[in-house]
């Protein structure tokens, strides 16, 4: 199952995609999550070890690696190979973490919505095809909202994005703008997710916006103060609070999860 997280910055993707993941490790799949987003912040939601961390260089700004991937021998740096080598790279830079989670750190390039394809674009582009298409596992894509590398034959074979959203006006207008995004590369298993909702009129104003915009809302997540705490303390929310409310929320959308893909 391949799964891509996104959604407005802050909404709680890396919260989201990151307690999933260790919710489905201990259920005994195999997950190896990603993180695409620029702020690297998914490693400590799974709860991987602080000095582990300090350790991660993100693979979109590791040069030398993307030069040696993408060069074509003979020819000066300019023209670059479209579908570099990268099936090595989830066992030479994945990071086990706890629960036998893998964490893959990519990064992502930005290019000013100018769609270029420059060797780092390549490169990234290729090692999602790579991750979407040929792994096996439960592949979780922490995204950002930014999903513009994945090219339309990589984004047919998501099987879910769960877009994440908040009670606040701009997480739904990107929620909306996010839904446009994937109908035109070819995904059509959208879901949102409600985070950090507090009141009734909160989810009240969250289902309303989403219904205009045809997103269907698979769950609700509250607000949850031990959450925030654990970013405070750089410790993973399951670990620092199991049973708190937003944990057990986020517990049932993995039942609804893998309730849908026994289905599929
Ligand atoms: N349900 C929640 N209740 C309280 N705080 C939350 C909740 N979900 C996320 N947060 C907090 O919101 C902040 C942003 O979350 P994060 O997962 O990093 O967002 P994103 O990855 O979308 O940028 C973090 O400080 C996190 O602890
Ligand atoms: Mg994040």
């Amino acid at each position: 199952m391949k799964l891509a997280v996104t959604g407005k910055g802050g909404v709680g993707k890396s919260f989201i995609a990151g307690t999933l993941a260790r919710l489905l490790a201990k259920d005994g799949y195999r997950v190896l999550a990603v993180d695409a987003d620029p702020n690297i912040n998914l490693a400590y939601t799974i709860g991987l070890k602080e000095e582990d961390i300090s350790k991660i260089t993100p693979l979109a700004v590791n040069r030398k690696l993307i030069e040696e991937r993408t060069k074509i021998p003979g020819i000066p740096y300019g023209a670059f190979k479209l579908f570099p080598k990268v099936d090595d790279i989830v066992d030479r830079f994945g990071i086990r973490g706890p629960d036998g989670v893998m964490l893959l750190v990519m990064g992502t390039v930005q290019d000013g919505g100018t769609g270029c394809l420059c060797p780092a674009h390549a490169f990234l582009r290729n090692l999602l095809r790579h991750l979407i298409m040929e792994r096996d596992e439960f592949v979780i894509l922490d995204m950002e909202a930014g999903i513009e590398h994945l090219g339309r034959g990589t984004a047919r074979n998501v099987d879910v994005m769960l877009i994440v959203v908040e009670p606040s006006f701009k997480s739904i207008e990107t929620a909306q703008r996010i839904k446009r995004l994937a109908s035109d590369i070819g995904i059509h298993n959208f879901v949102a997710v409600a985070n950090k909702v507090s009141t009734k009129e909160e989810e009240e104003f969250i289902k309303m916006g989403l219904e205009k915009y045809g997103i269907p809302l698979l769950i609700t997540v509250p607000f949850d103060k031990q959450i925030a705490y654990a970013d405070l303390i750089k410790t993973a929310p399951i670990d620092y609070a199991p049973s708190s409310p937003a944990i057990k929320a986020v517990s049932q959308l993995k039942k609804s999860i893998t309730e849908f893909m026994a289905k599929t």
